[in-house]
């Protein structure tokens, strides 16, 4: 695992301001494991308030459009998403791949949009259950880094890869700890072979029905620096639990 292991959690499409008070425990939980690094992203409606009620943690958004402004009803800059107090978003999850269509360029822009106001990027990529079940996972994952990741300078500074296997969200099923070493592995020289040098130092996550009960296991494989957590982050109780079971991990 890497020195500070990075713990991330989705909200995805969950939450309200009653929901503020499990920021705050989390916030709150997160100060006496500070060996992680510990952050949230709740849906846009939340970011200013969370950032107000939590001021230890990461918070970030979601996705955001690539555009700096103009005639896109609905849709979200990054530079508003930094007036609202995020750090980082969170750009290509396979939900917003597969509910809106966004394709690696898409995704590719607006990191390079999230990166030119100054927010860090987590840019996800993984392989559906069909890819690997033919033996393309490694192949796929591939393609979706050289064609997902920011260019320019320093861009490798900002950037947090998370590989979630798509069959593995909110199913209760993980790939085993092998399999994970083996993409983070292959993940890892592509990062390299992108960024040169730099690629050395960017944090890959795990994502995928990351509980308290398995994420030391999880967090233990090769290359894994962290996690992207859904539905476990939704109450304080159990991504405390994960943010913990990565603290003592360290301890071990
Ligand atoms: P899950 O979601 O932890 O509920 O499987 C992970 C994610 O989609 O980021």
């Amino acid at each position: 695992m890497f020195e500070r292991p990075y713990i991330v959690g989705n909200w995805k499409m969950h939450g309200t301001r009653a929901m503020l008070s499990e920021a705050r425990a989390i916030d709150r939980g997160a100060e006496r494991l500070m060996k992680v690094e510990v952050a949230l992203a709740p849906p846009f409606t939340l970011i200013h308030a969370t950032r107000k009620e939590a001021g230890l943690i990461g918070v970030g958004a979601q996705d955001c459009h690539p555009a700096e402004g103009g005639a896109h009803t609905g849709d979200i800059s990054a530079a508003m998403l930094k007036d609202s107090g995020a750090g980082f978003v969170i750009v290509g999850h396979s939900e917003r791949r597969a509910d809106h269509g966004e394709t690696d360029a898409d995704v590719k822009a607006k990191a390079e949009a999230a990166l030119a106001v100054g927010l860090n990027a987590i840019v996800c990529v993984g392989e559906t259950e069909a890819d690997r079940d033919a033996g393309k996972a490694e192949a796929v994952v591939a393609r979706q880094l050289d064609g997902s990741l920011p260019q320019g300078e320093s861009a490798a500074a900002k950037v947090t890869v998370a590989y979630e296997p798509v069959w593995a969200i909110g199913t209760g099923r993980t790939p085993t700890v092998e399999d994970i070493g083996a993409m983070h592995c292959a993940i890892r020289q592509r990062l390299n072979a992108i960024y040169g040098e730099d690629g050395a130092a960017i944090r890959i996550l795990y994502g995928g029905s990351v509980k308290p009960e398995n994420a030391a296991e999880l967090l233990g494989a090769d290359e894994v620096g962290g996690a992207l957590v859904g539905g476990a982050s939704l109450t304080a109780e159990s991504f405390l639990g994960i943010v913990a079971a990565a603290h003592e991990a360290l301890e071990a």
